[in-house]
């Protein structure tokens, strides 16, 4: 196959900021619709069946007959939403590939014995609502209903409003206690977000684990005054114990051999002639183990808790949202990189740091995931970017996989 699809093609402008060139799809927006729409075409344009959970979460399904059905469905896809100005693969390719892959198989054969599924989760990146991957974590019962509908977006408005608005019933969100029954399998495609695919020479790898991460809200409270008269003794400045927060951050994840970004960052209220009365923070950190995480965010905290005090400034802090640390079942790992190699794909096996719906869902179901090469390395930008023969790949790589949980 070649990856000149009309598909690909056709999601390609809808949430792309002229100026940048980066997407902004966030949830529930009307970016976020036109996506929406994209899929349920795509599923229409294949006669497959197109359902909404409670969530919101997209499905397109290809039913089998019953007398060939086996049971549980073999679903694959990703996320259609954006962090702020990100690219055009980190979720969509998972998404376009599975359909792809399922004209692949239509054409080539054998038939399905299993269900097999598309599906497009919400809120993957949480850049609308803070929580990371918001959509499996409702449906797999990780996030509880009430607790979702409660958070907010920077605009004050709440995902129960939100949810609203596209018409869906904030009452109606929760788990969905059948879906471990109903599917067998669930395998994410994703653009690698590094370059050790490129490194390793190979097109397709497999994921083994997913670091543990998390995001943490600080807030610093310090007092408004007058940039041209205040004295410096005289300043309770909360730029200044935000500031030692972001070089602490950066200092303990190097000795500690682990991740931390605060590229989030709001001053308020934000006049370049005054000191302002709060900055909002976010951190995020990861590591390789859970306690090196902790370890991590505690050394951080306590930086901001004395810098903050040295300045007259008061902070807070809470999680908005952690991901534990996920190894991915082994015994499908082991059938998908088996399979691969039958049709002569070598597939490194790789831990990530990215956070995923698969880490997820893999809590609840078999799950496995396959990365396509990225050869800059860059994701979360407009820069992002998998050659078109390594997309195709890609495809070829998910048929396989496909075929060999659905079709036997
Ligand atoms: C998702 O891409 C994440 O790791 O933040
Ligand atoms: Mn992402
Ligand atoms: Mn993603």
């Amino acid at each position: 196959m070649t990856w000149d699809l009309p598909l690909w093609q056709s999601l390609l402008p809808i949430g792309r900021h002229p100026a940048t060139g980066g997407y902004r799809r966030y949830s529930f927006t009307e970016a976020d619709s036109g996506c929406r729409e994209w899929f349920k075409n795509a599923a229409a344009e294949r006669g497959l069946r197109v359902e909404c959970d409670s969530v919101g979460n997209l499905w397109a399904w290809l039913d089998v007959r019953d007398d060939l059905d086996r049971g549980g469905a073999i679903v694959a896809g990703s996320h259609l939403d954006s962090v702020p100005d990100g690219g055009a693969f980190d979720g969509p390719l998972g998404v376009v590939s599975a359909f792809a892959a399922i004209d692949l198989l239509s054409e080539r054969g054998p038939e399905p014995v299993r269900p097999v599924g598309v599906v497009a989760f919400v809120e993957e990146e949480g850049a609308r609502f803070g929580l990371a991957c918001l959509g499996s974590k409702l449906l797999t019962g990780v996030v509880a209903a009430d607790v979702a509908r409660d958070l907010t977006d920077s605009e004050g408005i709440s995902f129960a409003e939100a949810i609203a608005g596209a018409g869906l019933d904030p009452g109606l969100v929760g788990a969905d206690g059948g879906l471990a029954e109903r599917v067998a399998a669930f395998v994410e495609l994703h653009v690698e977000q590094g370059s050790a695919l490129d490194g390793m020479g190979a097109v397709v790898g497999v994921a083994e684990s997913i670091w543990p991460h998390g995001r943490w809200r600080i807030d610093f409270d310090g007092r408004a005054d007058h940039a041209g008269t205040t004295r410096l003794a005289d300043r309770r400045d909360p730029m200044l114990p935000y500031a030692a927060t972001v070089l602490a951050a950066r200092e303990a994840a190097s000795e500690c051999g682990a991740l931390a970004t605060m590229s989030k960052v709001r001053a308020v209220p934000g006049g370049a002639n005054g000191i302002c009365s709060a900055v909002h923070a976010w951190l995020d950190a990861r590591a390789a183990s859970e306690e090196t995480l902790e370890s991590l965010v505690a050394r951080v905290m306590e930086c901001a808790r004395g810098s903050a005090d040295q300045h007259g400034v008061t902070v807070t802090s809470r999680c908005e949202s952690f991901t534990p640390v996920v190894e991915f079942d082994r015994d499908l790992r082991d059938r998908v990189v088996t399979a691969l190699a039958r049709r002569g794909t070598t597939a490194p096996v790789l831990p990530t740091g990215a956070g995923h719906d698969a880490g997820v869902l893999a809590g609840v179901v078999p799950t496995a995931m396959l990365f396509v090469r990225n050869r800059t390395g860059v994701s979360h930008s407009p820069a992002e970017y998998a050659e078109p023969e390594d997309c195709a790949a890609g495809v070829e790589a998910l048929a396989a996989v496909i075929e060999e949980l659905a079709c036997r």
